[in-house]
């Protein structure tokens, strides 16, 4: 009795401790030549998809924290910071000794393991409404816009929580098939961009679940005025009219090619609204998602998708790359980077934010010993 009392407490203790909003601003230039494990997580984990229809074999070898890297910088930053951040990505070419890991979170030994590695990191703290600013530079390839790279360069708020059956809050939906239901609240700028895979593009996305209206009302999902299943997500794929990954701004690697990806997330019910807005210039605003209505044409905007819980926020480069759909493109290059000169989140402290209560948030993280030791 005692010890499963203590148990208890301890799960209590790691919920609450994760789940509470910051409410002050977070700036990371890298001035400290490393990553602090008190402020960033480091990714070790899979996503994207599969390699077999069977399920059993991750498509990439997810993101490690040896890609992870703070490196000199070849012009000092205004804040007078010598470091910059660069998350590495290995394509299908790489010849280098870094493998990827499996679903269990074990490492690769297969040589196939070491193709479509990336790297990510996310903040330890959980922030809602606020604006979100990241100075970066994409990865280099493909040779020309219309062939994507392979490469998802990201950078997105995460929020997830999963109610198995016989949880109160537990609902049965078309999509779960008596499966979990889940919560997925995330916002998302994917570059290069869905449908059309190019450099021009980029995808703003955002999220309140997976499985099912997470407003308790009947599924829906409409996509430009038709349904087309039950998500409850909007993606716009946005046409930037250039390439992201060229531009006139110069950088901490003394080159130009840098811009500046910065979201808006309001919270408050009603005017809910995320704008996009890409080196100082708006380039979408949820509430011009006018023509996605709620269930039977009652919700107002975009805003029934809207998320309105505490996430992380996490930036870095991953590998769409299902046996069924490459999304970005082919990856075949050796080795590329997203690199990163600052970070900046201002909370705006708003009345909707949600506490989060994450299902396996301290799961697929790096190891402490696992940060980089030192510039490189
Ligand atoms: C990308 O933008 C450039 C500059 O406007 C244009 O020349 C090119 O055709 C565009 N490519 C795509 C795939 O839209
Ligand atoms: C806002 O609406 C959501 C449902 O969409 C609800 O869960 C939440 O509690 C509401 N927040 C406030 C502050 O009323």
């Amino acid at each position: 009795m005692r010890s499963l009392l203590c148990i208890t407490l301890v799960c209590w203790i790691a919920v609450v401790s994760s789940s509470t909003i910051r409410q002050t601003p977070l700036y990371e230039d890298f001035s400290t030549g490393g990553l602090s494990p008190s402020v960033w997580k480091i990714g070790k984990k899979v996503w994207g998809g599969y390699a077999d229809q069977a399920k059993t074999i991750p498509s990439s070898g997810g993101v490690v924290p040896e890609n992870v890297k703070v490196v000199k910088r070849n012009k000092a930053a205004a804040s007078g910071s010598k470091y910059y951040l660069r998350l590495e990505a290995h394509g299908n070419k790489y010849q280098g000794n870094v493998y990827g890991i499996d679903f269990e979170g074990e490492r690769r030994t297969d040589e196939e393991g070491k193709k479509r590695v990336g790297a990510v990191i996310a903040t330890q703290d959980y922030f809602a409404s606020g604006a979100y600013e990241v100075r970066a530079k994409l990865t280099r390839y493909a040779p020309d816009q219309h062939h994507g790279g392979g490469v998802c360069n990201a950078f997105w708020t995460f929020s997830y929580q999963s109610f198995p059956q016989g949880d109160p809050q537990w609902k049965d939906t078309p999509e779960s098939h008596g499966g979990d239901y889940v919560k997925n609240h995330e916002i998302d700028i994917e570059i290069p961009g869905g449908r059309k895979i190019s450099f021009n593009y980029s995808l703003l996305t955002y999220w309140q679940g997976v499985n099912g209206d997470s407003r308790g009302k009947k599924p829906y999902g409409l996509y430009q005025g038709q349904q087309h299943g039950y998500d409850e997500f909007i993606s716009i794929q946005k046409d930037n009219g250039k390439d992201l990954r060229r531009s006139s701004l110069t950088g901490p690697d003394g080159r130009t090619g840098w811009h500046v990806f910065r979201f808006e997330w309001h919270t408050v019910n009603g005017t809910r609204h995320i704008r996009y807005v890409f080196d100082g210039v708006e380039v979408h605003d949820s509430k011009n998602d006018d023509k996605l209505k709620g269930p039977l044409g009652t919700g107002t905007t975009g805003d029934f998708y809207v998320p309105f819980v505490g996430s992380r926020f996490w930036l870095g480069v991953w590998f769409p790359y299902s046996f069924q759909n490459h999304w970005t493109g082919e990856p075949e290059f050796d080795v590329d980077a997203m690199l990163v000169d600052y970070v900046k989140i201002e909370p705006y402290n708003e009345a909707g934010d949600v506490v989060p209560h994450e299902t396996g948030a301290e799961r697929g993280w790096a190891a402490t010993s696992e940060y980089p030791k030192r510039p490189q």
